[in-house]
C-alpha cells in the first residue's frame, strides 16, 4: 500500500542546487562503478578495454544465477525462467479450516471471511515443522493482510454497507495455515491444529513495553490501556531467532474516521496523518474508529506486534519498545555479545529508518518474553561522508525533554515520528524491506521512491530529486562480525531503480528494476527485489529481480517473475531448503489467477519451484 507525504510541491528540476553541500550523484556513482570494477577483476578488464563481449554472455559469466533472464512486458499472466514452474497455494477465501464455508463472493459474510484467507497477502514467512511420517516437508506459512478494497465487492453489488465493514475488517490481519510438500506440489492442511486466522474483528491482543498501560493508549473499553482489539494494515514483517513472527502496522491511519474532541492529540494525529483523509469507514459501525468516541485508539496501533505461530491460542504481543510510526518491516540481526537488533522504516516520504537494540541477550532456550521489551530505539542520521550515526530515543537525553513535550519513555515511544525530528535524523526516500544478509551481516533497504523530494532537501544516501524510480542502500555494520548494536554503520548506494541508471554495461535488458519495494536475502546471500509502482513509473509489470551483493555479480540484477498486471510483488520467502520460493502477489488485475467471470481477481501467495527440483536461482 503506497503511502505518501508531500510537504512540498513536487517538481521536476533535476539539476544540481548550488547550496547542495554533498557529494554529487554523478561523483557517487562513479566512486560505485570503480568499487564494481575493482572487484570484477580480469572481467571488468576486458570490459573497460573495450573488447566486445555480449550482454548475456557477460552477464551468465560475472554472476552467480542460474536462470535465464525473462523479458519486461504487461500481462494478464504471471511469467518465471524457462526451468521454472509457479503454484497457486492459496487465494483471498480459501478455506484454512476444515469447516470453512466456500468462498462465495457474491454473498460475502464476516463470518465466513474469517474462516478463509485473508485479502491483499503480503509478508510471508515460513516457520518449519518436523517432517511428517512419509517424510514429507512440513511448515507454517504466516502471511499478513495488508488491507481491503473497493474491488473485494465487485460481485457483490447488494451487500450493505455495514456487512461490507465487517468483512473488511475480516480479510486484514494475517493467517498462519500449515502446508506439506507432496509429490513435489504444497498443499493446505485444512484440518491442522496450527491454523488460525489473526484480524481486527476478534483478536485481542496485549500491549507490552515502556508505553502499555499509559493513559494515552487508555480507551473505554480498555480503561488499563494493555489490550486492544486486533492489528491493521500488516505490510513488511520479520521473524525471530526464537520462532516468532513479527508483523508490522503500516498505513494505520487510514482506519479512523470522526472528529476529535480531544485536543490534546491533534499534534500527534496531524504528525501521523490520521483525521479528514481517512480512508474507510468503519467508524460509522465500530466507535473505537471514531474520534470522537474513542480519541486515543490510534495510539494503539503503529506497534510491531510479536506472534507465535506454533501456539494458535497466543496472545499476539504489540512490543511498544519498537517505536510507533508506519513499519514497514521488522528485520532481525542478532549481535556479536547476542543482543537483538531489529531494524525497521516508517514507510513514508521523508521519514525515517530504525533500529531497536535491546538491554537483553539471546540464548537458545533461554526466556526470550521481554527481549524486544527492554532496550533502546534509534534512529538513522546518514551522514555525507557514507558514515551512519544511530540517534538513540530516549527520555531524558537530548531535545526528548519536558520541554519539549515529553514525559516519560512512553511518551517518546507514542510519538516516535516527532521524537526523531528532534534528533535530525535524515529523511529518506520512503524506507520499505530490509534483508540482512546471512554471511556478512550488512543489511539492505529499499527506498521505494520519493517524488516530493526537492533538488535542495537532496542528500548522498538520498540522492534524486523527484526520486521516481527508487534505490537500495547497503548498510554495513562495523567490524568483522558485524556489530549491529553499536551506534556507528558506513552505507554505500547498491543499486538505483530506472533504465540505465546503474550504467552497468552487462546488465541484461531486462535487468534494471524499478521501486524496489520487499527485499529477501537467499542462504547464498544473494538479494531478491520485489517492486510495487514499476508500471506507474515506468510501464512494466512489477517483478522480482534477484542479483549477487559481492563479487563481480554484485548488484547486477536479472529478471526473474513478472507479476500480472495491476499486481505488485510482495513477501519473498524461501523455505529452508531454497527450493521453493513463496510470493504474494498483491490485487491483481485481468482476472488472474481464476481467469473466471463469475470470481473477481484474487490476491495469491504461489509457490515457484524449479521443474528439476533444484535451488531457486541456482
Ligand atoms: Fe505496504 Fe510500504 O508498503
Ligand atoms: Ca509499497
Ligand atoms: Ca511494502
Amino acid at each position: 500500500m503506497n503511502s505518501k507525504k508531500a510537504p512540498f510541491p513536487e517538481t521536476e528540476d533535476e539539476a544540481i542546487p548550488r547550496q547542495h553541500s554533498g557529494p554529487s550523484l554523478a561523483k557517487l556513482l562513479n566512486q560505485r562503478l570503480s568499487r564494481r570494477h575493482l572487484l570484477r577483476g580480469g572481467a571488468a578488464v576486458a570490459l573497460s578495454a573495450g573488447l566486445p563481449i555480449p550482454l548475456s554472455a557477460a552477464n551468465s559469466t560475472l554472476s552467480s544465477l542460474g536462470f535465464g533472464e525473462i523479458p519486461h512486458g504487461l500481462d494478464t499472466q504471471l511469467h518465471v525462467p524457462e526451468g521454472y514452474q509457479s503454484q497457486v497455494l492459496l487465494r483471498w477465501g480459501d478455506p484454512l479450516f476444515s469447516d470453512s464455508p466456500v468462498f462465495n463472493p457474491a454473498q460475502q459474510t464476516a463470518a465466513a471471511q474469517q474462516r478463509q484467507f485473508g485479502y491483499n497477502c503480503d509478508f510471508i514467512a515460513f516457520m518449519p515443522l518436523p517432517a511428517d511420517k512419509r517424510n514429507h516437508q512440513r511448515g507454517l506459512l504466516c502471511v499478513s493482510h495488508e488491507y481491503s478494497s473497493s474491488r473485494m465487492f465487485a460481485h457483490s453489488p447488494r451487500l450493505s454497507a455495514e456487512t461490507r465493514t465487517g468483512v473488511e475488517l475480516a480479510s486484514h490481519g494475517h493467517s498462519v495455515v500449515e502446508i506439506r510438500l507432496q509429490r513435489a506440489a504444497w498443499t493446505v492442511v485444512t484440518n491442522s491444529p496450527y491454523n488460525r486466522r489473526i484480524s481486527p474483528l476478534d483478536t485481542w491482543m496485549r500491549l507490552a513495553g515502556p508505553a502499555a498501560g499509559h493513559p494515552r493508549l487508555r480507551t473505554m473499553a480498555d480503561p488499563g490501556g494493555t489490550r486492544v482489539l486486533g492489528t491493521l494494515n500488516n505490510c513488511a514483517g520479520g521473524t525471530t531467532p526464537w520462532g516468532t513472527v513479527l508483523i508490522c502496522e503500516e498505513n494505520f491511519q487510514a482506519y479512523f474516521g470522526g472528529i476529535a474532541t480531544e485536543h490534546s492529540e491533534q499534534d500527534n494525529y496531524e504528525r501521523y496523518g490520521i483525521g479528514p483523509r481517512h480512508r474507510y469507514r468503519w467508524a460509522r459501525f465500530h466507535p473505537r474508529f471514531d474520534l470522537a468516541q474513542e480519541p486515543r485508539e490510534p495510539n494503539r496501533f503503529g506497534w510491531v506486534v510479536e506472534i507465535d505461530p506454533y501456539d494458535a491460542s497466543s496472545m499476539p504481543v504489540k512490543r511498544t519498545a519498537l517505536g510507533r510510526f508506519k513499519h514497514e518491516s521488522a528485520t532481525v540481526a542478532l549481535a556479536p555479545d547476542g543482543r537483538v537488533v531489529v531494524y525497521s522504516g516508517d514507510d513514508q516520504a521523508f521519514e525515517y529508518l530504525y533500529k531497536f537494540v535491546s538491554h537483553g541477550r539471546y540464548a537458545a532456550g533461554a526466556d526470550t518474553g521481554r527481549l524486544l521489551d527492554e532496550g533502546v530505539l534509534h534512529v538513522a542520521r546518514f551522514n555525507e561522508d557514507g558514515g551512519i550515526q544511530w540517534l538513540p530515543l530516549i527520555y531524558g537525553r537530548g531535545p526528548l525533554s519536558k520541554e519539549n513535550g515529553f514525559a516519560s519513555q512512553a511518551e517518546v515511544l507514542i510519538e516516535t515520528r516527532r521524537a526523531a525530528d528532534l534528533l535530525g535524523a535524515t529523511p529518506m526516500d520512503r524506507p520499505e524491506g530490509i534483508s540482512l544478509q546471512p554471511d556478512n551481516g550488512r543489511i539492505y533497504l529499499a527506498l521505494t521512491k520519493n517524488h516530493a523530494r526537492a533538488p535542495w532537501q537532496r542528500n548522498g544516501a538520498n540522492p534524486h530529486a523527484v526520486n521516481r524510480y527508487g534505490h537500495i542502500l547497503e548498510i554495513i555494520p562495523p567490524g568483522e562480525d558485524a556489530d549491529h548494536a553499536t551506534t556507528e554503520a558506513h552505507w554505500e548506494i547498491f543499486a538505483l531503480g530506472g533504465e540505465g541508471a546503474n550504467n552497468l554495461p552487462e546488465l541484461g535488458p531486462a535487468g534494471w528494476f524499478a521501486c524496489p519495494d520487499n527485499l529477501a536475502c537467499d542462504a547464498r546471500g544473494r538479494l531478491w527485489i520485489a517492486s510495487d509502482g514499476a508500471t506507474s513509473a515506468s510501464g512494466i509489470a512489477d517483478s522480482l529481480w534477484a542479483c549477487d551483493t559481492l563479487g563481480p555479480g554484485r548488484a547486477l540484477s536479472r529478471h526473474f517473475l513478472r507479476a500480472p498486471k495491476s499486481a505488485e510483488v510482495t513477501g519473498p520467502c524461501f523455505s529452508p531448503d531454497q527450493r521453493t520460493l513463496f510470493l504474494s502477489i498483491q490485487h491483481p488485475g485481468g482476472g488472474w489467477p481464476d481467469f473466471n467471470p463469475g470470481m473477481p481477481a484474487r490476491p495469491a501467495v504461489v509457490a515457484i519451484q524449479r521443474r528439476d527440483g533444484g535451488k531457486i536461482g541456482d
